[in-house]
């Protein structure tokens, strides 16, 4: 199938879910998660993703709120396919909503969205969201049926889970993360081909970005943990201009 090339920038979206983990885990109303996406905003994030989950362990319904009135870039707005997200997201009809699993004892997003199971009604979930607009991406690991599946449901994008090629690169499995990334490598193309924007979330350092950040069908990259972590040190300007950087050297 033809398909015009992707263009060649790319997209780096900063999630700030985990600044309000840090705030939460005091009650306190500090730090602020909507302060952290104004400065990501003047480090030159493209956008801004949080993620309001069922059991609001991090982002609040007020930060969501406060997201939408601030922000300059679009929000990503995270979410499980469930009706209470469905109405929130409907309500502030944001730039974007990424879909994704929840399962409220998982410490993070584990794995992919199972799209092919659960066919119908994701259609009939995602409807309502972009016809109000809102860009609906699938959250889905880099599997070919999940992403035919997600195209056959009109989603305009998926996102690859990179978790697996990250995580065994970090864990020293050299061998597995390889493995990951070609398989990271193939879907992006094969979702590019489908007509489909392809994005890419989940574990990327500054030390596993590059590979992913240099494939040409990737248009946007969403990162949280790492950089919120890596401010402590270095300030959150300074990450994601450093992880900003990375990306351009790998795209160039
Ligand atoms: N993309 C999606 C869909 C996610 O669920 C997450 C984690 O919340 C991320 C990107 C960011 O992952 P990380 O915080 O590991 O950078």
């Amino acid at each position: 199938m033809a398909t015009n090339p992707p263009p060649r920038r790319l997209r780096l979206g900063v999630n700030i879910d985990h600044v309000a983990t840090v705030r939460n885990a005091r009650g306190s109303a500090y730090p602020d998660p909507v302060r952290a996406a104004k400065l990501a905003e003047a480090a030159g994030a493209d956008g801004i993703t949080a993620h309001l989950r069922e059991d609001r362990r991090h982002i609040s319904d007020s930060d969501i709120e406060r997201l939408v009135d601030v922000l300059d870039v679009p929000l990503n707005f995270e979410m499980a396919p469930t009706d209470e997200m469905q109405a929130i997201a409907m309500q502030h009809k944001p730039h974007a909503v990424c879909i994704v699993p929840e399962k409220r004892e998982e410490l993070t997003t584990e794995g992919g969205l199972d799209i092919a199971r659960d066919e119908n009604r994701l259609a009939h979930f995602i409807a309502p969201l972009r016809d109000a607009g809102c860009r609906v991406s699938m959250f889905v690991a880099a599997d070919r049926h999940q992403i035919e599946a997600a195209h056959r449901i009109g989603a305009q994008v998926v996102e690859l889970h990179a978790g697996a090629y990250c995580d065994s690169f970090s864990e020293g499995n050299l061998e597995e993360s390889a493995v990951e990334l070609e398989k990271l490598r193939d879907m992006a193309s094969f979702a590019h081909t489908l007509g489909l924007e392809v994005h890419a979330g989940h574990g990327f350092t500054f030390d596993t970005v590059k590979p992913v950040a240099a494939f040409p069908e990737v248009q946007e990259l969403n990162i949280g943990h790492f950089l919120i972590g890596e401010a402590i040190f270095v300030g959150l300007d300074a990450a994601i201009r450093e992880m900003r950087r990375l990306m351009d050297e790998a795209r160039a």
